[in-house]
């Protein structure tokens, strides 16, 4: 059984290998994922509804590869509508061709397969990976994505027992083409259902909340042995207090940098934010652990519901968990408490990140900034008669052309290089404005939230130096408060309502970058731009070439083969898999033969 299937995967592998090996170094490894993206019914809060599935798995598999590692993903979409995958905080280096936002790439037609390829360079971490277009990411089709350290660079603390992904978001029991026509009608969406942890809902803490017939997560555990969570927040725009019963969270690592170790009862965690706790299994096991993922910063009973209840269970566990959840943080008169916590974490300037000196080694502290925006978020408005939400007065609208692709073929009057540095005072408007980034420059952003919910920002290509945050409004001399020695590197920041954060990014990385709200509704109303970095030297060793691959749409349609949909190509398809489980260990056995 097993040889049959291992014979069509290595031929796929040898002609993607023969394929990639023009962009990326012999002599790395390869992992080749093949992933079928389709609907499934399921009930995570008791409602049945159609969730977004990869192989038949909800959430998706975890990608888990190493530095420099070349990754191939086969994305089969078998939706009935267009697909594209964004792979958060991978930074996707010279190469903003793959990064799969509405900007760079056509989207995957409806039956159609796109094959995504990159080198992971010069990057550790933790990350997650989602659809990004069509509000589909409120459906799932979300998994992990982990960036291990080369076995030659230390990590700054001992191999875990363990390594486990949480998935927690907010979640509603409509389905997203529903929750995108509320959206496209100018309606809010409301309150969310509830909270899923990996795909499912509460264990049954409290009889009147939750529902009999819940499925809920259990993480199986050794006394005394220490895990590795990695938590990320893959919800619409809820930040979820995340909190397990009885255990200290020892952070680590956040998106990508190792931080300084500390223990924490909770964390708030933001939509798009991802983080590694160690967490030892110190406790006598009287009874099983709540997992908990509570919504924050909200008011009134119908929140109540908005809880994700897992189980943590020991091995030698006595009982089920019973009595209340453990508390969440008692802060309704201290707005600070957050802020503070968020200010807490900071960068090990000592431990190795992907290479093996020191990450405190680039000293941002002491770069001059070249270019400053401060960019201002409002609450969602009506603009020609359409709910629009806008950053420094402008509803960004994505064009069917991708921006990058429309440079490439030096299609004109796609977008403006025009994005304002701050507020303009005239009427908001929705356009396709988009900011010049100066290669090798150091940008400073300050993002000025004047909306009454928490957002995060994400950049894609990059991770910036987190360096301040305060409340009202920033002004030069908030300058004075920057971190300007151990802010952590990251690629997704939390604005409070009312207040600003300050980050630096050292535009190293040529390519068309995403800059958004990672809150899905003021994403989906307009809440973006992109980054624009060209090398202005004329070479070819800043970027890499438009892929062969390459999808056309927009005003370049007529470079588009068309692809036959994939009724039977799909049949084919799950017998190369194997219960899910991608193809990757065959491959790697395989792949030194080929050089
Ligand atoms: C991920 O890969 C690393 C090294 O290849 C391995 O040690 C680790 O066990 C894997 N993690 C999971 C969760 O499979
Ligand atoms: C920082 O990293 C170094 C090097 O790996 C490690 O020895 C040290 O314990 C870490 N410090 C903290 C405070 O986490
Ligand atoms: C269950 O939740 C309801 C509604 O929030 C609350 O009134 C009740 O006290 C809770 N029950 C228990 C046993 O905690
Ligand atoms: C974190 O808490 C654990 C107990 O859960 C303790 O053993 C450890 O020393 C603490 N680490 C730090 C850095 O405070
Ligand atoms: C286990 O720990 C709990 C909480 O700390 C304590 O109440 C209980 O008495 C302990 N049980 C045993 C058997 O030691
Ligand atoms: C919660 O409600 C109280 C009273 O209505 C109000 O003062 C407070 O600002 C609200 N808090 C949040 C986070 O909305
Ligand atoms: C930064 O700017 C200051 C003042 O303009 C200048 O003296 C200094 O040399 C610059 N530093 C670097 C590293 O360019
Ligand atoms: C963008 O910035 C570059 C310098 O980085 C400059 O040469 C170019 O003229 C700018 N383009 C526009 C349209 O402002
Ligand atoms: C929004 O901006 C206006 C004008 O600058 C200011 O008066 C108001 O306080 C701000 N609100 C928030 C929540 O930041
Ligand atoms: C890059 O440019 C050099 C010199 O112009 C050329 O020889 C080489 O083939 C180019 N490489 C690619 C991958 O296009
Ligand atoms: C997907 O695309 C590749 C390359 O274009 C092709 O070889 C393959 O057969 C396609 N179909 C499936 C189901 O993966």
């Amino acid at each position: 059984m097993a040889r049959r299937r291992a014979a069509p995967a290595a031929a796929l592998a040898f002609t993607l290998a023969a394929t990639l090996v023009g962009l990326c170094l012999a002599g790395d490894p390869y992992a080749y994922f093949n992933w079928n993206v389709a609907y499934m019914k399921t009930a995570p809060l008791g409602v049945e509804q159609q969730v977004i599935s990869i192989n038949g798995k909800f959430p998706g598999p975890v990608v888990n590869v190493t530095t420099n590692w070349n990754v191939a993903i086969n994305v089969l979409n078998s939706l009935d509508e267009p697909l594209l995958i964004t792979w958060d905080g991978v930074q996707h280096r010279k190469n903003s061709w793959q990064d799969g936002v509405r900007g760079t790439n056509c989207p995957i037609p409806a039956g159609w397969n796109w094959t995504y390829q990159f080198q992971v360079k010069d990057q550790i971490g933790s990350f997650f990976y989602f659809p990004s277009i069509l509000f589909q990411r409120a459906a799932g089709g979300y998994g992990g994505f982990t960036v291990n350290n080369r076995p030659i660079i230390s990590v700054p603390f001992d191999t875990p027992d363990g390594d486990i992904s949480l998935f927690v978001g907010d979640w509603f029991s409509k389905n997203h083409k529903d929750l995108r026509k509320e959206l496209d009608q100018g309606k809010a969406l409301g309150i969310p259902d509830g909270v899923l942890i990996n795909g499912k809902g509460p264990y049954r803490y409290n009889k009147t909340l939750v529902p009999v017939g819940i499925d809920y997560e259990t993480i199986n555990v050794h006394p005394g042995k220490t895990y590795r969570f990695r938590v990320h927040n893959v919800g619409i725009f809820t930040c979820l207090n995340f909190r397990i019963q009885s255990h200290n969270l020892l952070l680590t690592e956040t998106e990508g940098s190792y931080t300084v170790q500390q223990n924490y009862t909770n964390l708030d965690i933001f939509v798009g934010q991802s983080y590694s706790f160690l967490i030892t299994m110190d406790q006598n096991a009287s009874t099983d652990y709540y997992i908990v993922a509570s919504a924050r910063f909200v008011n009134g009973s119908k929140w109540d519901r908005v809880i994700g209840v897992g189980i943590l269970h020991y091995s030698n566990s006595k009982g089920k968990a019973s009595g209340p959840l453990p508390d969440p943080p008692n802060d309704v008169f201290d707005k600070t408490y957050s802020m503070n916590q968020a200010r807490s974490i900071r960068w090990n300037v000592t431990a190795s990140g992907a290479r093996p000196n020191p990450q405190g080694s680039f000293r941002y502290g002491s770069i001059n900034v070249t270019q400053m925006y401060v960019i201002k978020n409002k609450s969602p408005m009506l603009i020609n008669g359409k709910l629009r939400a806008t950053l420094n007065g402008i509803s960004y609208l994505p064009p069917e052309t991708p921006l990058r692709l429309a440079d490439q073929y030096d299609k004109k009057g796609i977008y403006k290089l025009n994005f304002p540095t701050k507020a303009f005072p005239g009427p908001p408007k929705i356009a396709t404005s988009v900011i010049n980034g100066t290669y090798r420059g150091f940008m400073e952003i300050v993002f000025q939230n004047n909306e009454s919910r928490v957002q995060s920002y994400h950049l894609d290509g990059y991770a910036f130096f987190v360096v301040g945050m305060d409340y009202g409004e920033w002004a030069e001399n908030s300058r004075g408060t920057y971190n300007k020695w151990d802010g952590v590197a990251r690629s997704t920041i939390q604005v409070y309502p009312g207040a600003w954060t300050a980050v630096l990014v050292s535009l190293d990385n040529v390519g068309t970058w995403n800059l958004r709200s990672e809150n899905l509704d003021s994403w989906y109303l307009g809440q973006e731009t992109y980054i624009k970095v060209v090398n202005p030297e004329s070479t070819n060793k800043t970027e890499l070439p438009v892929p062969d691959n390459a999808l056309y749409c927009g005003v370049l349609e007529d470079m588009q083969k068309q692809q036959k949909p994939h009724a039977e190509a799909l049949e084919s398809l799950s017998t190369t898999i194997t219960g899910g489980r991608p193809v990757v260990t065959l491959l790697l056995a395989a792949l030194p033969l080929l050089f």
